[in-house]
């Protein structure tokens, strides 16, 4: 194999560190990898950034910043903005799409340029297992002391609900694609992706029905939050019915079964969003031994795969299916391949819904907290008690955090308010850090700002009270 970097690899392999994918956990990786002194190569048989930039993270949010700014600018009255007409106000969609394309080759090409100034190989192709140190890629063998898999995933279409007849059954990647809205959609699934889009689209003016197996929807986020969340998004004309398994698609009817009894309900068209399943296609995982569980690549706390010097990260080992832990469980696998035993700690993975306004939440439910045994004081902060918040025009939310009632221990925090996603890295890193519940509200918080609700959250979990509510 011809590598165009000018670094011998130690290990006597073409590669001291293959990565098998470009997403954003394969191509931090192979970043670090780089910066750790390693030759290192990322092979990449699409799109570089993966799903997250070509098809999940930031083309959804695209969609989602033209909801946001539709939503306000038909309230502009609320904030004191004269001479916007709401009834003219709509999206352009081909717009959106274009600028989507533009911020989406904008960073896939800024992909490519941080791998070649790290001196990482790119190798575009799809690589496919040969033995455990050698990948066939273009017809031509890459070996590598160490190879670490990224390689994501798919939507996940369940065998279990029969689809019949002519559709306009679409996944979040079509959803994405579409230049014209239709009136109405039926969403299957009320996770992460069925609610974000239920958002976006509804804004948008599409009448939707979102169908969720389970009793509230974002089953991952605390119950209280989920349901204030559901009760507003109902308020804003999201129709969200619980408890609904869906069995089939006729046409674009689905038919679903409510506590026994079997219903439909019809739309313009049909998303499917009930889960991602990992992708090992055309990789030859199973031929050279790796062991999966079920779609998924086996890993250990150290993301080993049952091959020692081989690594699994992201979602093709179906742990937690996040661009951040495909990352950070990205460079767990580098300190290991340097000896270092770390374990991965799943415990402390923020996680952001981009609904309006945002969740944002990291650590245990109240009621993991409770049923992993701990003493738990609970310390809440509605928003209406935030200044900041109620300039901004938003204070329906709340920030909840759990906390070890014996040492100050922090479990869990919520928050549901406006621009909490770019809060919740604070509770990370104090999390991290091992940082108490007092330690937090002894940090001072500027003012004004929305960041003033952790504090507020932690006295009351400390104290039994805030101080501006
Ligand atoms: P998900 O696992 O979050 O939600 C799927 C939902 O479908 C579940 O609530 C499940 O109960 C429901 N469901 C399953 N079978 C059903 C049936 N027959 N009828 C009705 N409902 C049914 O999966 P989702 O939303 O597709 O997301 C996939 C992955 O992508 C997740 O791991 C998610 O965390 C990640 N993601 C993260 C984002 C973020 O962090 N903002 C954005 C988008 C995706």
């Amino acid at each position: 194999m011809n590598v165009d970097n000018n670094k011998e690899a130690v290990s006597g392999y073409d590669f001291d560190v293959l990565v098998i994918g470009a997403g954003p956990g394969g191509y931090e990786t192979a970043i670090k990898s780089a910066q750790l002194g390693k030759k290192t190569a990322c092979i990449e048989a699409k799109h570089f950034g993966g799903i997250c930039l070509n098809e999940g993270c930031i083309p959804t949010k695209r969609w989602i910043k033209t909801a946001n700014m539709i939503k306000e600018m038909k309230e502009s009255d609320r904030f004191a903005v004269k001479g916007v007409r709401p009834s003219v106000i709509s999206a352009d969609l081909e717009a959106l799409q274009a600028r989507r394309t533009d911020i989406v080759n904008q960073l896939t090409g800024g992909v490519q340029m941080l791998l070649k100034k790290n001196k990482c190989t790119i190798i575009q192709g799809h690589a496919s297992f040969a033995d455990n140190h050698t990948v066939n890629v273009n017809d031509g063998l890459v070996t590598a002391q160490n190879i670490i898999i990224a390689t994501g995933s798919n939507t996940f279409m369940p065998p279990f609900i029969a689809v019949e007849g002519e559709n306009n059954l679409i996944t979040s990647k079509g959803a994405l694609e579409l230049n014209k809205l239709p009136k109405s959609m039926v969403i299957i699934g009320g996770g992460v992706i069925g609610i974000e889009f239920a958002y976006a689209f509804s804004s948008l003016g599409c009448k939707i029905t979102v169908l969720e197996l389970m009793d509230n929807i974002l089953p991952m986020v605390d119950e209280e939050v989920s349901s204030m969340v559901k009760k507003r998004l109902v308020k804003d004309g999201i129709e969200i019915i619980n408890g609904a398994k869906c069995s089939r698609i006729k046409n674009n009817t689905v038919f679903y079964d409510l506590h026994g009894e079997e219903k439909s309900v019809d739309a313009k068209a049909v998303l499917m969003a009930v889960g991602r399943v990992p992708n090992t296609n055309g990789l030859n995982a199973e031929g050279i031994g790796i062991e999966f569980d079920k779609k998924a690549i086996k890993t250990d706390k150290y993301l080993r795969t049952n091959i020692e010097n081989i690594y699994c990260i992201g979602d093709a080992n179906g742990k937690y299916m996040l661009a951040h832990t495909a990352s950070h469980e990205g460079f767990v696998a580098l300190s290991n391949i340097d000896g270092k035993n770390i374990e991965m700690n799943y415990n402390q993975i923020p996680s952001c819904i981009f609904v309006n306004p945002e969740i944002a939440c990291i650590g245990m439910t109240e009621k993991q907290a409770i049923a992993s045994g701990y003493e738990i004081s609970v310390g809440k902060f509605p928003m209406r008690g935030n200044g900041k918040s109620l300039v901004e025009g938003d204070v329906s939310g709340i920030t909840k955090v759990i906390i070890d009632k014996n040492s100050g221990k922090i479990l869990g925090v919520h928050l549901y308010g406006l621009h909490v996603s770019d809060m919740i890295g604070e509770a990370a890193v104090a999390m991290k850090t091992g940082a108490k519940a007092d330690e937090i509200f002894e940090a001072v918080h500027p003012h004004p700002t929305i960041s003033e609700v952790i504090p507020e959250a932690f006295m009351a979990a400390v104290n039994g009270k805030s101080i501006n509510m």
